[in-house]
């Protein structure tokens, strides 16, 4: 172990609506030693993620709040450079919360060993890790999708609506993706093969959902809340299911739009909307990430990483990842792997 200088990124203060750099410390420490039982992790691959921006708030409805100057949070995946206990070797790939770091020490409860046979490293963030996972549970668990069903995601090319429209083509269903580029919605259609795609920036969504779901809607994966998930709701059939994934619409406004403000109209469809985290299904995860692992390597599924190079590059990634400039599943690269 050469390097002996730990580069961090910090909250340096919660951002107000939108975060901005100078929410975030870039600052340096000693490499910290690991203790009995404990492994030093040298990162290589940082996950950005919408989450983190509901952790910089003061208070949160289900998770520990950042505090100020604490390393933000977050999924890695790093080798092992010191191992001071026989559950890790040196070399070992790992994922685990070690936060935007290039060195964090672990007792290892928190890691999971990395399957490199299974994809490139990085995926156990992506389409292996726990977007996949988000995917694939919440499409199928909660939304419950049947061969013939209309189904329609949010945020689709990103990390996780890029899974569910494809798993939902598996199994059989109209799938129409809504996302805020033309390239986007493009990528949607032809790389992926959704059914049709709406461009929520520049269409008007009601309008849009009439012409593509002629036939109505019988789930939504919902990752964005607000305006576009009202203009889904009406359009959902008898008996649809909504699984409620993420509302990413109202993660940097300070007061959020008052809502559900379509509720009522899952009284008449006899509809059920049914919020999910991904932890939930976590003794799942396994059987999951083996089943997205074997439809990519049949080829039946793709995945679109957009990678970033520099742990000083973290904050701006995240600022970008806010504001829809995220084209796939955010990652930062911080080490070679
Ligand atoms: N329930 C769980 O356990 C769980 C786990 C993981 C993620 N999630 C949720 O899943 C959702 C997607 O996460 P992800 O990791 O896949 O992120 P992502 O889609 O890779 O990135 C976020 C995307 O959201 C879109 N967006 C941003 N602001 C928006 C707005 N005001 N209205 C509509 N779309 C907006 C942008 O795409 P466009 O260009 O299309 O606008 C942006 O690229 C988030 O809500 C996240 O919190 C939930």
């Amino acid at each position: 172990m050469t390097n002996t200088v730990n580069r961090q990124i910090q909250l340096s203060a919660r951002p107000a609506n939108y975060p901005k750099e100078s929410d975030f410390d870039l600052v340096e420490s000693p490499v910290s030693e690991p203790g009995e039982g404990e492994v030093l992790v040298k990162v290589i691959w940082l996950s950005l993620d919408p989450y983190q921006r509901g952790r910089m708030r003061a208070s949160h409805p289900y998770a520990t709040p950042m505090e100020l100057g604490q390393v933000i949070v977050g999924g890695v995946v790093g080798k092992i450079v010191q191992s001071r206990t026989p559950a890790f070797t040196v070399g070992e790939v790992v994922e685990g919360p070690l936060g935007w770091q290039e060195f964090a020490v672990s007792d290892g409860n928190n890691l999971r060993r990395v399957d490199a046979g299974l994809g490139p490293l990085s995926t156990a963030l992506g389409i292996l890790g726990m977007p996949g996972m988000t995917a694939y549970f919440g499409l199928l668990e909660i939304g419950q999708p049947r061969p013939g069903d209309t189904v329609v995601v949010s945020a689709a090319s990103g990390a996780v609506g890029q899974v569910v429209g494809q798993i939902s083509k598996i199994m059989g269903c109209r799938t129409v993706g809504i996302a805020g580029t033309a390239e986007k919605v493009e990528y949607l259609k032809s790389g992926l093969g959704f059914d049709a795609g709406i461009n929520y920036k520049t269409e008007n969504v009601d309008a849009a959902l009439t012409k593509v779901c002629p036939l109505g809607v019988d789930v939504y994966f919902d990752n964005v809340g607000g305006v576009i998930t009202d203009a889904v709701f009406d359009h959902l059939n008898v008996g649809a299911r909504i699984s409620i994934c993420g509302s990413i619409s109202q993660y940097n406004q300070d007061e959020p739009e008052p809502g559900p403000r379509k509720m009522g109209l899952l009284v008449g469809k006899q509809a059920r909307a049914q919020g999910f985290l991904v932890g939930q299904f976590r003794n799942q995860h396994e059987e999951g990430r083996q089943r997205i692992a074997g439809w990519i390597k049949e080829g039946r599924i793709k995945y679109r990483e957009d990678v970033v190079e520099g742990l000083e590059n973290a904050p701006g990634a995240f600022i970008g990842l806010m504001r829809g400039e995220n084209f796939g599943k955010l990652l930062v690269k911080i080490s070679e792997e």
